[in-house]
């Protein structure tokens, strides 16, 4: 295998694991952080470490994004994501080759396109595709596992509009394993590691619901819950329930739904996730009886015609 060079802008959890991956995997990897603590536990634990970017006298090389996207109510805050993208911006325009810039942070679709492709962009005076290959590539490690979970990936996401972007990724990224997937849209990615977070919170607040309700009844949730684990089809099956644009229907799913809904109003619990997810399907119901509607009024002229 041949080693890459590569730079980690933001040397945080994700960023460190990502770098020591990469290092023992045997490649050339410099980590950059603008936090003096941070830089001093890195230098302590033997890794090259810089408070700015430079590209000088580089080869061509990865540079991971990996910095913070913290929320401010219900926002993110992309400033951190501004500051290093300036940063890349300034550094690429004093380096004759062609580096990929490689956005590994959680962040909104289209901030790869958006922020990072413009500011860097302004900066260096180059085009993205041409002077540089840009790219996402969402990290899906867990916190308490970083390292291991860099190193034994069980998803790898790549996307850029550049084939030839995807292509250097994944010639870095393949030897770790895992099932690896290409998009052409890097919001499609940036979608990808949303959806998976929102996912895994949506399933542990309908869990902590339902504990509320079976505490107030005096149940033991545990083995309840490790039971509808393996009985629900959406625990079990991964195709189901993933096609949206299509309500649920039928006799069960909507009578449970609005029923359990009363029966926990009864003991004084409230549900609001149950009421929202009610509330969502009536929406899809509207949504979807509109579309309908208006595709038949579409074919109805040409009909009459006929
Ligand atoms: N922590 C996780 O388990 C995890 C897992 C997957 C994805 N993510 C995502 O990865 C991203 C990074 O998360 P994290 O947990 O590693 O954050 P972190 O706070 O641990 O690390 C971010 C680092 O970036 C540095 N930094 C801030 N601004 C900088 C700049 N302009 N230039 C250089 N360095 C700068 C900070 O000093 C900090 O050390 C976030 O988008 C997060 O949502 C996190």
């Amino acid at each position: 295998m041949q080693s890459s060079r590569i730079f980690i802008v933001g040397s945080g959890v994700v960023g460190t694991a990502t770098g020591e991956g990469l290092l023992a995997a045997g490649h050339d990897v410099t980590f950059i952080d603008t936090s003096a603590a941070r830089v001093r536990e890195l230098e302590a634990r033997g890794h090259d470490v810089r408070t700015e970017l430079d590209l000088t006298g580089e080869p061509e090389s990865f540079i991971f994004l990996t910095l913070p996207t913290p929320h401010t109510g219900y926002e993110y805050d992309l400033r951190a994501f501004t500051a290093g993208s300036t940063s890349v911006g300034k550094a690429l325009a004093t380096s004759p080759v062609q580096h990929t810039v490689v956005v590994r942070s959680t962040v909104p679709p289209g901030t790869t396109e958006g922020l990072v492709r413009t500011v860097i962009e302004e900066h260096s005076g180059l085009v993205a595709g041409e002077g540089f290959g840009l790219a996402s590539n969402p990290e899906f490690l867990r916190a308490v596992s970083a390292a291991e979970d860099f190193r034994n990936p069980w998803m790898t996401v790549i996307a850029s509009r550049d084939a030839k972007t995807v292509q250097r990724l994944r010639e870095l990224l393949t030897p770790f394993g895992g099932d690896l997937r290409t998009f052409a849209n890097p919001a499609e990615a940036e979608f990808v590691k949303c959806s998976h977070n929102i996912f895994n919170a949506a399933k542990i607040s309908f869990w902590n619901e339902m504990w509320l309700v079976a505490r107030e009844v005096g149940l033991d949730l545990d083995p309840i819950a490790a039971t509808v684990a393996k009985s629900a089809e959406g625990s079990i099956n991964p195709q189901y329930g993933i096609r949206g644009g299509a309500p649920y229907g039928g006799v069960c799913l909507p009578k449970d739904t609005c029923g359990f809904l009363g029966y926990a109003k009864e003991i004084g619990v409230d549900m609001p996730l149950l009421r929202a997810v009610v509330e969502v399907n009536e929406h899809l119901e509207k949504v979807v009886s509109h579309e309908v509607e208006a595709a038949t009024k579409q074919v109805v002229p040409g009909a009459d015609r006929a």
